[in-house]
């Protein structure tokens, strides 16, 4: 596995791998890797023959009270990782030369409607972030596809959705939510839980599965659904910030045509803050 950092390095990489006719998978990441990030890349390892990841703590994605300077960082354990999987290049370009004229300066990518609600409405600019960041890695790498994980599912429909808009040439592909044994989904956000604070974090996934089987067997009244799930929360010791149910491509209120619907959820426990959700095949 190469280590690039350098943009021109990976270009030049790049152009060789065109030549050979390679089919280039990427997977782009803010490091401290768990089994989540790597399913992404055994996934892309089906059908691309040279695998890209990219480590970048992305300061344009976060809030001003966000956890930038705190987000966990083990590059020497990702590397490691990634290594022992067959990645081809790992990518770790520096804050400066992403944003070298300055984060005031920056063009931005901005993806209407599906960035402002549900956690973009609690997170101002955080989609703005995510999809500027995407779009300038995909010009630096060039994939023909890329990998995303469904366990950030508004943030894959925002790539989506800027990836039609924008005529990008790569197909994106979702993954489903990896999870530990007792249903908490993984994040490296996760670290930061107390003892007692992770043993509660389950209940997060516990309460949006049990939404999800109440809508199998046929409740339609969501909004009774969703203030009940915010009560059990609440009850359990999490404070929620959000719990939706929404059609999963446009992520609007569903209307009766609409075949597949997910629940979105975000809570805090203490000053973390964790989401999940559940697509639901109606
Ligand atoms: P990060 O949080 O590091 O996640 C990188 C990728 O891993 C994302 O596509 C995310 O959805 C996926 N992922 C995280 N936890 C997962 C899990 N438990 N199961 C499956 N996939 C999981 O998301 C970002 O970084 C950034 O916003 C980024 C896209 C890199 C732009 O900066």
């Amino acid at each position: 596995m190469q280590v690039v950092s350098s943009i021109s390095d990976l270009r030049e990489t790049r152009r060789s791998w065109q030549n050979a006719k390679e089919v280039i998978a990427f997977v782009p990441t803010m490091g401290n890797l768990h089994q989540g990030h790597l399913k992404l890349v055994s996934e892309a390892k089906k059908s691309a023959t040279k695998i890209v990841v990219s480590i970048f703590v992305n300061p344009l994605q976060f809030g001003p009270d966000e956890d930038l300077d705190a987000y966990p960082r083990t590059f020497e354990q990702d590397k490691a990782a990634l290594e022992a999987l067959g990645v081809d290049i790992l990518f770790t370009p520096r804050a400066e030369d992403i944003y070298s004229r300055g984060l005031e300066q920056q063009t931005f990518v901005e993806v209407p409607g599906l960035s402002y609600m549900i956690c973009g409405a609690s997170r101002p600019g955080h989609f703005r972030g995510v999809a500027t960041i995407v779009c300038k890695l995909f010009n630096m790498v060039q994939p023909n596809q890329a990998y995303f994980g469904e366990k950030d599912f508004q943030q894959l429909q925002v790539i989506k959705a800027m990836v039609t808009d924008l005529s990008m040439n790569l197909s994106i592909h979702g993954v489903p939510t990896m999870r530990e044994p007792d249903g908490l989904a993984m994040s490296s956000r996760n670290h930061y839980l107390s003892e007692q604070q992770r043993k509660l974090a389950p209940t997060l996934y516990a309460t949006i599965s049990d939404m999800a089987s109440q809508i199998k067997q046929g409740r339609r009244d969501f909004s009774v659904l969703i203030s009940e799930a915010k009560d059990e929360l609440t009850q359990a010791g999490l404070k929620p910030d959000y719990i939706e149910v929404r059609a999963s491509d446009s992520l609007l209120q569903p209307g009766h045509e609409d075949q597949n619907i997910v629940i979105l959820a975000a809570a805090f426990l203490g000053k973390t803050r964790l989401i999940d959700n559940i697509q639901i095949a109606l």
